[in-house]
């Protein structure tokens, strides 16, 4: 396994829409099994393939307590929603920030799993917001952009200045 390189917002390619995986397959294995690796060395509860710079629809989360119920979602769709939830959300993507977002409190979506076996989901609560959260990615759609205008700029050049730092 290995670790892969994390975007972070306001990289442009965080807003690239995913092609569906034809085929679940070994290289499709190797790639959940590096984002797993990735989202837990990253301390994340969840991890889209968008996030490393794989436009392919592939999305990793555990949201257990114990962070060993790894749950993968292969071209993900979501059959129905019900209900509004507001959750303080943060993403490995938007590092240090953290903010309310409105989303949907229950939803069924169906997918693939690392097998290419289909299965549907009904998801409350974390799980839901988190699924709704990783989904968006594979749209192109990052958390902070459900924020106020200002709050995203404020966002933007706090994040550069970071990069600029680090550099
Ligand atoms: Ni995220």
């Amino acid at each position: 396994m290995a670790l892969l390189p994390i975007l972070h917002y306001p990289d442009p390619r965080l807003h690239t829409r995913a092609s569906p995986v034809a085929e679940v397959d070994d290289r499709i294995r190797k790639l959940v099994d590096d984002m797993a690796e990735t989202m837990r060395a990253a301390v994340g509860i969840g991890l889209a393939a968008t996030q490393v710079n794989v436009h392919q629809r592939v999305i990793v989360l555990d949201v257990s307590e114990d962070q060993q119920h790894l749950q993968v979602f292969i071209n993900p769709r979501l059959v129905s929603s019900e209900g509004l939830s507001e959750r303080e959300e943060g993403c490995l993507s938007v590092p240090g920030i953290y903010d309310r977002v409105t989303r949907a409190e229950r939803i069924v979506v169906q997918a693939l799993d690392r097998e290419g076996k289909p299965f549907t989901l009904q998801a409350e609560g974390l799980l839901a917001t988190c699924l709704q959260h990783e989904m968006d990615h594979l749209e192109g759609k990052v958390f902070v952009e459900y924020l106020s205008q200002l709050k995203q700029n404020r966002i933007k050049t706090k994040l550069r200045k970071r990069v600029r730092e680090t550099l």
